[in-house]
């Protein structure tokens, strides 16, 4: 499926995949520095997010990912370096299984390695029928106050009413397509095993949905992956902390030597 992407700055490739239930736009606060370092930015909206028409039944993560691998053709970008945030994390760990030697670095965050326990399979279809009754509205109340950390919620009105409309905004079919997808995605721990490109994991210090636990856990699985932790952020660090977000990748960049 044709997918929606905002593009930024000229370089070698960098493709970024947002996390649910938001947008490519939710890279504006990184998407410059990036361009700045000399970096093509590519920002898909994942199937049924942001422009992309809405979404029903089920949006698994394979066909997010194979939708992404389209749009990577489309472009002609051969070779790119690959990061997600929590969901577009879910959807990198498949992109890299499926075109493993155009992957050249990865970057992921705030995401998890490990299929859904029963328990929280439950809860997504829990939130699946709140919004049956609510619409959007059920994740603005049910799933934000878990997402950002303390310090967001006291220091930073402005991000947490963007977060709002942003939630409100996700077509309520699409929202529910994506958390059936999620819940029915693979363990990855294999893969982590294999990966054997520079990688660089960064988690908001934070972060109750995907913690610094699972963080350990895959740093150990990935050969030479170096861990980044984001003060005063939780699960969307990089648009918590941009500074300290920008800081790690851009000397995580530094040593990268495209080719
Ligand atoms: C996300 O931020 O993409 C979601 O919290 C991921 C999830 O629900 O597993």
């Amino acid at each position: 499926m044709s997918i929606a992407y905002t593009e930024k700055g000229a370089g070698f490739p960098f493709t970024l995949l947002h996390a649910f239930p938001l947008s490519a736009s939710m890279w504006e606060p990184n998407a410059s520095a990036l361009a700045s370092k000399g970096f093509r930015v590519i920002m898909p909206d994942l199937r049924g997010f942001g422009r992309n028409e809405v979404s029903d039944k089920i949006s698994t993560i394979d066909e997010m990912a194979r939708d992404t691998v389209e749009l990577l053709d489309k472009l002609n970008i051969e070779r790119t370096i690959l990061g997600g945030l929590s969901m577009g994390g879910y959807v990198s760990f498949r992109v890299l299984e499926l075109i493993p030697e155009r992957i050249r670095g990865l970057v992921l965050c705030d995401t998890n390695h490990v299929a859904d326990t029963a328990e929280k399979r439950q809860a997504r279809f829990d939130l699946i029928e709140k919004i049956d009754q609510k619409g959007s509205r059920a994740l603005v109340e049910e799933m934000l106050p878990n997402l950002i950390s303390d310090h967001t919620s006291a220091n930073n009105q402005a991000l947490v009413e963007r977060l709002e409309r942003e939630f409100l905004a996700c077509p309520p079919a699409s929202a529910q397509a994506a958390l059936r997808g999620m819940a029915a995605r693979p363990d990855r721990t294999e893969l982590l095993k294999k990966i054997n490109v520079p990688t660089l994991l960064v988690f908001g210090e934070a972060d109750k949905v995907t913690n610094l636990e699972t963080a350990g856990e895959m740093q150990e699985l990935i050969g030479g992956s170096r861990l980044k932790v984001i003060p005063n952020a939780g699960h969307y660090s990089n648009l918590e902390n941009p500074e300290a977000f920008n800081d790690v990748l851009c000397e995580f960049l530094e040593n990268f030597e495209a080719s």
